[in-house]
């Protein structure tokens, strides 16, 4: 990573407060922000359309590479809106095997790194970006909560809103992405841990904040 790329990373599992602290982190230093959890909702979502297996490594791989994906306020897939759709539980139950894939992961990592070398930087959220995508970077902060403040959490934000169902997917993908064979979640040894749990959004924002204050050289 070039010296004057300014990445901050935050990683965790699904429901610790990483989208909500990594944007308003973000719009406090004026820097982009970047989702890749959609990244690998987008490819799920175009798998599903286009009736992929989500377990069919090599065709999802191939779909990874050719799919044109725009990550911002909205997220487009080969151009059309897929903001909301990405979110389903149809897409969060296939999202787990398309991360797991290696080459599905090759392509997003590198995709993830033109993004900020594109944006001269920026906050990054997911659950390899301190470990893989930006081993280098100045900041990383690594995310928890409680499993039960995680899926309370999640069943507000999702689509599907009923709390047992929620609670029950995102144990079953907590395991496979801590598990799996590719990049595990795992935070990084000069990670910072924040456990959320019974603390607000804008008191971790703060907390992350004098993290950058200390760490990054502004
Ligand atoms: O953060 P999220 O729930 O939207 O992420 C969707 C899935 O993608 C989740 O199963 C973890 C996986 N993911 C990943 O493996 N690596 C990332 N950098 C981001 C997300």
């Amino acid at each position: 990573m070039p010296e004057s790329l300014i990445v901050i990373a935050i990683d965790g599992p699904a429901g610790s407060g990483k989208s909500t602290v990594a944007r308003a982190v973000a719009d406090r230093l004026g820097l982009s922000y970047l989702d890749t959890g959609a990244m690998y909702r987008a490819v799920a979502f175009e798998a599903i359309r286009r009736g992929i297996e989500p377990d069919d490594r090599p065709t999802v791989a191939e779909l990874a590479r050719q799919v044109e994906l725009e990550v911002g306020e909205k997220v487009l897939v080969n151009g059309a809106d897929a903001t909301v759709e990405i979110r389903s539980p149809e897409v969060t139950r296939a999202v787990s095997s398309v991360a797991a894939n290696p080459d599905v992961r090759k392509e997003l990592v590198l995709r993830q790194r033109e993004w900020a070398e594109g944006h001269g930087g920026g906050v990054v959220e997911g659950r390899d970006i301190g470990t893989v995508v930006f081993p280098d970077a100045p900041l990383k902060v690594f995310l928890t909560a409680s499993e039960d403040e995680r899926a309370s959490r999640r069943s507000k934000e999702m689509l599907d809103r009923d709390y047992d169902r929620v609670a029950a997917d995102m144990a079953r993908r907590d395991r496979i992405d801590s598990t799996r064979s590719a990049s595990p979640l795992s935070a990084a040894p000069d990670a910072v841990e924040l456990d959320t749990t019974g603390l607000d959004a804008a008191q971790v924002v703060e907390r992350v904040m004098a993290l950058v204050v200390e760490r990054v050289a502004r």
